[in-house]
């Protein structure tokens, strides 16, 4: 079997799941694959009335608080416009960060390997070509910028370990500090300790885990990196579920702090939303970060339900 055809299956398990990786969906509808994804939803059904989340905050077993609700409505996006350099600018959520950081005033550089791929033209916006593995390449266009937002991924390999995430940020981190910047805001996902949590349905689980093991494992090297040996970078690590494509809500957060998936409310039963977020929201949050030091030096799961 040749690497394509590979790539082909890793991408067709994964958007199975509903950890959609492309945004061509409309592949679904004439694919035996939507059959058996509604069935998925039969089992794990969205509940017609969600849950209120009338609480501000939660507790976990222990009786400590530690799940917050955020709404950022209230916080706002920073009024400030801000100097902002996009890694992986090119990508689904890299888009919608773009995108949104263009309409609330601030100035992008989209670092890109592909700058073809870039749809979005505007005044505030420079697309460059550059091999994100290079600090000397990466030097000219972090220097300068109030903040560097990362939504870089990288593929499961049958034949290899992945390790994009990690090399990546080595060359990022090694620049930012070259060059003085401290803020970063990078995306993993939920689980990059490897372990499901006790609401995790079985096919995350028992599938889609096993599955994307070597993603979420240099996903967690990424994270021990940041946390244990880059003192003088401010980063904040966002966590999400599955990610969808889907407009850029307003609804509020729910986010735990330090925790690899978020803590939902007992006896909710909310099906499969809960493990899903849309890829604008995930850019919402990680813009909005950047008006707050709520989450400076912070890894967060973040939820919307
Ligand atoms: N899929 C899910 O359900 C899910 C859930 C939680 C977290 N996540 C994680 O969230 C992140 C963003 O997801 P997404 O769906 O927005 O990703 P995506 O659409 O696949 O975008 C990935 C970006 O990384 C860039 N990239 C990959 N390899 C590169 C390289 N060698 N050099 C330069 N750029 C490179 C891609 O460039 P090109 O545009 O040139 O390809 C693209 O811009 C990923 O890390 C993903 O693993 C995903």
């Amino acid at each position: 079997m040749n690497l394509e055809n590979v790539k082909k299956i890793n991408k067709l398990g994964i958007e199975l799941l509903g950890f959609s990786t492309v945004s061509n969906e409309s592949w679904y509808a004439s694919s035996a694959l939507r059959v058996v994804q509604l069935s998925l939803f039969m089992f794990f059904p969205i509940p017609a009335s969600l849950p209120v989340a009338s609480p501000r905050r939660s507790k976990n077993k222990k009786g400590e608080p530690c799940t917050l609700l955020v709404n950022h409505r209230r916080l706002q996006t920073c009024k400030v416009s801000k100097k902002l350099a996009v890694l992986g600018a090119t990508g689904q959520t890299g888009q919608c960060v773009v995108q949104q950081a263009l309409q609330h005033g601030h100035v992008v550089v989209a670092i890109v390997r592909n700058p073809q791929k870039m749809k979005i033209s505007h005044s505030n916006l420079k697309v460059v070509k550059v091999n994100i593995f290079s600090s000397e390449e990466l030097v000219s266009h972090l220097e300068g910028q109030d903040a560097i937002i990362s939504c870089l991924g990288f593929s499961i390999s049958f034949l290899s370990p992945v390790t994009g995430y990690l090399d990546s940020m080595k060359a990022i981190v090694d620049t930012m500090q070259k060059v003085g910047v401290t803020r970063l805001v990078t995306m993993t996902s939920w689980y990059t300790n490897g372990e499901a949590s006790p609401q995790c349905p079985w096919t995350i689980r028992w599938v889609l885990l096993p599955m994307i093991k070597s993603v979420l494992l240099n996903m967690q090297e990424m994270e021990h990196f940041l946390t244990n040996d880059c003192g003088d970078i401010n980063y904040t690590i966002v966590r999400p579920p599955g990610l969808v494509n889907g407009s850029c809500t307003d609804k509020e957060f729910r986010t735990t702090l330090n925790a690899f998936s978020v803590t939902l409310p007992d006896n909710c039963d909310i099906g499969l939303s809960g493990f899903h977020v849309s890829r604008a929201d995930v850019a919402r949050f990680m813009l909005n970060v950047l008006s707050t030091d709520k989450w400076d030096k912070k890894a967060v799961a973040i939820a919307l339900i």
